[in-house]
């Protein structure tokens, strides 16, 4: 008899226990499944079918090779009116020509150019910081990885236009992504919620209504004012890239703005518009999110930190001066960074919406179900990381014990939609901390960082961040010149 599609079981407790246990503490919640229901189970969310959750490997392996028609990128429920012609929701080659637009941008010979101006701009950052200040770490890497995504998408370093782009952007995102919009998006169901938002945003470009930036009675009101000026300057923007027509530009904008189809027509100015936003959701609270984490990981535990400083300290006083990509390749920070997506990812899980029944592992799963292979549990087995697996140790990755498949360290994702923007967002990353680490020391009377548990977490725009934010305080910062040969240091 031919096996009928059954989906893994069903922790006990309806839709919105099943919700508020993912809101309220997602990760003991996961463990809690895991240990009650096994590698697999199923949770029932308001809005949406069956979500199944998995820590398998060998289920997460055969969702990464799933072909494009087997899944639905369009259904997948994210709140946010990104614009549906982006890489987030298309597929085929629809799908494919996109990526080949972006990943060049955002990989290797890019990378190299723009390590030294990513190094720039957190030096300018650290240098605005005193002694004594008390800051949320979260935020800080958010406004630094807010002026990298400037730099990379529109070539912007400063003036008054950089700054307008940021506080459209920032303003756009934060009041995008509250909860009270997650919230509506959540009822209403997200892709009703998003084309609904998209519908309103389109009528008032075209009635040029760009709106006061603030609140109204309608709660997507101010949402809608940021997003309709942030796409009148990049409208701007495309027209007068259009107008020069130069190859050697390389900004992400540029690439968009030139790029043509097969039949020799330029990309639809709405395209872009999505295109470009899209890059901003993917790539900011990704790495504001990564970072505190990686920090925490860090400030717990001081051996790793003097470790990755002594190891900047080395590099620069061997080469004489401070090279952003050579510090972005140094192997104790890359290890520290590694250790702290594996116990603690950003993402909680990636999703894939079945459209047809699937073998996944052991489960024939039904057409219909959204499949979440999931980094938190997957990244914790001690099959897989052994049985210090729960522990921050990122001397597993210099010693040859830990060398995971592509299923079973996944904190970007995997197969054909893997993080486009993975190159980029590790290479900004380690030269955000290794600055931080050289020249930044800071204490934090948080209860976590001093005892072996971790900060409960809240999902902020689909990530895991520490619930209360990580409050440090400035205790000393060194010059940029700090640890660098005589010579250079008059320079
Ligand atoms: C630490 C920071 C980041 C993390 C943890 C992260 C993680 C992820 C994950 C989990 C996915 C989904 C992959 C999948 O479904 O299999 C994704 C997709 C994506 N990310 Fe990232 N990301 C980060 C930074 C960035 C940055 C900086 C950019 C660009 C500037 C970016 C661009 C993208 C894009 C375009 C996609 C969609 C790919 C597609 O659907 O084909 N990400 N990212």
């Amino acid at each position: 008899m031919p096996q009928q599609p059954q989906l893994p079981p069903i922790p006990k407790g309806g839709k919105i226990k099943h919700a508020l246990s993912l809101g309220l503490d997602i990760w003991n919640n996961l463990d809690r499944f895991q240990d009650e229901y096994g590698d697999s189970f199923t949770l029932t969310l308001p809005g949406q079918g069956p979500m199944v959750w998995t820590g398998d490997p060998a289920v997460v392996r055969d969702i990464f090779s799933l072909k494009p028609e087997q899944y639905d990128p369009f259904a997948v429920q994210i709140p946010i009116d990104v614009g549906e012609e982006c890489v987030l929701f298309q597929n085929f080659k629809k799908h494919q020509d996109s990526r080949k637009r972006i990943i060049p941008s955002l990989a290797t010979a890019q990378l190299k150019n723009r390590a030294g101006v990513m190094h720039e701009i957190i030096s300018e950052h650290i240098d605005s910081w005193q002694v004594g200040q008390e800051f949320d770490f979260p935020r800080v890497v958010g406004d630094i990885t807010l002026d990298i995504i400037c730099y990379t998408l529109f070539g912007l370093r400063h003036g008054a236009r950089k700054e307008h782009y940021k506080m459209l952007m920032n303003g756009w995102l934060s009041t995008s992504t509250n909860d009270t919009m997650f919230t509506i998006g959540q009822l209403m169901g997200a892709r009703k919620f998003r084309a609904k938002l998209n519908a309103k945003y389109i009528k008032r470009c075209e009635q040029d209504k760009l709106g006061n930036l603030k609140k109204g009675i309608l709660p997507w009101k101010q949402s809608l004012d940021y997003k309709v000026q942030l796409a009148k300057m990049i409208r701007e923007d495309v027209n007068d890239i259009r107008a020069r027509m130069d190859e050697n530009e390389a900004t992400l904008l540029s690439v968009f703005a030139r790029a043509k189809y097969d039949d020799g027509e330029f990309l639809e100015m709405e395209k872009i518009i999505s295109e470009t936003i899209a890059m901003l959701v993917a790539g900011h609270e990704t790495s504001a999110a990564t970072s505190s984490w990686m920090l925490i990981w860090l400030l717990k535990t001081p051996r790793a930190m003097q470790k990755v400083r002594d190891e900047v300290a080395e590099s620069v006083a061997k080469l004489g001066e401070y090279d952003p990509l050579t510090i972005s390749e140094l192997p104790y920070i890359t290890a520290c960074l590694n250790e702290s997506q594996r116990l603690s990812p950003s993402a909680p899980a990636t999703v894939r919406w079945l459209t047809e029944d699937t073998q996944l592992g052991k489960w024939l799963m039904p057409a219909g179900t959204c499949v979440a292979p999931c980094m938190y549990l997957t990244q914790r087995r001690k099959d897989v990381f052994g049985e210090d697996a729960h522990e921050y140790r990122p001397e597993r990755w210099l010693d040859g014990s830990c060398k995971p498949k592509p299923w079973e360290f996944f904190p970007f994702g995997g197969g054909r939609r893997a993080c486009a923007g993975m190159a980029q967002a590790r290479q900004q990353l380690r030269i955000i901390l290794a600055e931080i680490v050289r020249r930044v020391t800071f204490e934090s009377n948080e209860d976590y960082i001093h005892n072996d548990q971790l900060p409960t977490p809240r999902l902020v725009g689909g990530q895991t961040e520490p619930k209360d934010g990580v409050l440090v305080t400035v205790k000393e910062v060194k010059p940029v010149t700090a640890g660098l040969p005589e010579m250079r240091r008059s320079a």
